[in-house]
């Protein structure tokens, strides 16, 4: 079989949407600590999800994501299985008592779309939005149509295949639930807690490798599951046993636990709001400049700092165009911006252990190929 040239990681800029680069140093100490954490003689995958010391790594990650983002005393911070899928279930199940009950989604995207068929199978969902085949915007608030007596209003506050992100909160009126998923810009800016009965995120693309989501529920939603709820899915039960009811992903609580201690380290989250602005201007920049060669289909207020889809050319040579333009990146290491297959195109996925000068390879090469191709 013919071996592909070996690459070393700092030849490479790994754009992928998740699961996402990891920093470095994260990695360096993981090496370390897969083989013997803190000079126990046992690595960390090896340790019991019973132990004092797996206690301690579950306990220290909380308290730095609590620390991070100020989360007030009266949430709980689960770290659950099943990824943001699970959930797009475990919401309904958790926070209304019966099919009649209604939630509010706002869909924008792939994943609250999806999200929304999961709640079906539960209660009835109100599509907030004009329904539509091309996410491309956050509509404005005339358009929105909530339901007063709606039991939580959702929204996923960036939509990782369409690049579609609110700029800021959804004003739907005092006294909502309001459920957000920030899976995929989760800590690339601050976040008022207080303003949302639950967040959730799964960790893979900011904050470490897949296998655990991070559920934040204010305390008084708790309490109400549903009887016919399955139980890993159980708030209920999984606030009240610290998220260790079975058997969790100990590995990935533990990584997800050392990227928020590098995030604390590079400023905390005003420092990656800082860079997401730097590098996603970056990127805007470049194609607003190509006189069309590049072209970006979101709305410029619902842009996404985190994911940037594009396309190259125009209508006739697009499909060319773009397999060259991956192949090349590729060559030159910028490596996994091939666009969903939703959507096709290109995305340049700018997580938070992305930095500046990475994108910067992106965006030289950009510059370059137009000038080739144009
Ligand atoms: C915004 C968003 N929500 C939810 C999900 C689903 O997450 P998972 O694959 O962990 O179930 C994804 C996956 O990419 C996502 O990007």
């Amino acid at each position: 079989m013919e071996r592909k040239p070996e690459r070393k990681p700092e030849d490479v800029v790994n754009f992928a949407a998740g699961p996402a680069k990891l920093p470095r140093e994260v990695l360096l100490e993981a090496q370390v600590a897969a083989l013997n954490w803190e000079g126990t003689g046992i690595g960390v995958m090896e340790l019991s999800h019973r132990s004092k010391e797996f206690d301690r790594i579950q306990n220290e990650c909380i308290g730095t994501l609590r620390r991070l983002i100020q989360i007030p005393d009266n949430y709980k911070v689960l770290l659950l299985q099943g990824g943001g899928t699970g959930e797009f279930a475990a919401l309904p199940l958790n926070l209304t008592q019966s099919s009649d009950e209604v939630a509010d989604y706002f869909v924008t995207g792939t994943w609250s779309q999806k999200s929304a068929k999961e709640a079906e199978k539960y209660i009835k969902v109100n599509y907030v939005l004009p329904k539509t085949s091309k996410y491309i915007e956050v509509p404005h608030e005339s358009k929105w149509q909530l339901t007063p007596e709606a039991s939580y209003v959702y929204y996923c506050d960036n939509e990782t295949v369409h690049g579609v992100e609110f700029p800021s909160i959804p004003n739907v009126g005092e006294g909502k639930t309001l459920v957000c998923d920030m899976s995929s810009n989760f800590l690339t800016r601050p976040i008022d807690v207080s303003k949302y009965g639950v967040i959730f995120a799964g960790a893979q693309k900011n904050v470490g490798c897949s296998g655990v989501t991070i559920v934040i529920i204010r305390e008084d939603l708790i309490g109400k599951t549903r009887k016919n709820c399955p139980i890993i899915l159980d708030y209920t039960v999984q606030a009240g046993i610290n998220s260790l009811y079975n058997t969790p992903c100990t590995w990935a609580v533990y990584i997800l636990g050392q990227v928020l201690k590098w995030v604390e380290k590079q400023g905390g989250v005003t420092a990656m709001q800082a860079n997401s602005a730097t590098k996603s201007t970056m990127v805007f920049d470049v194609i607003a400049s190509s006189n069309g060669f590049y072209y970006l289909p979101v709305a410029e207020n619902s842009r996404s700092r985190v994911n940037v889809p594009f396309r190259v050319g125009s209508e006739e040579n697009r499909e060319k165009l773009e397999a060259e333009f991956l192949e090349e990146a590729s060559s030159r290491g910028l490596l996994q911006l091939k666009g969903h297959r939703s959507v096709g195109g290109i995305r340049a996925s700018l997580y938070n252990a992305l930095m500046p000068n990475d994108v910067e390879k992106l965006t030289t090469f950009m510059k370059e190929f137009m000038e080739k191709k144009k």
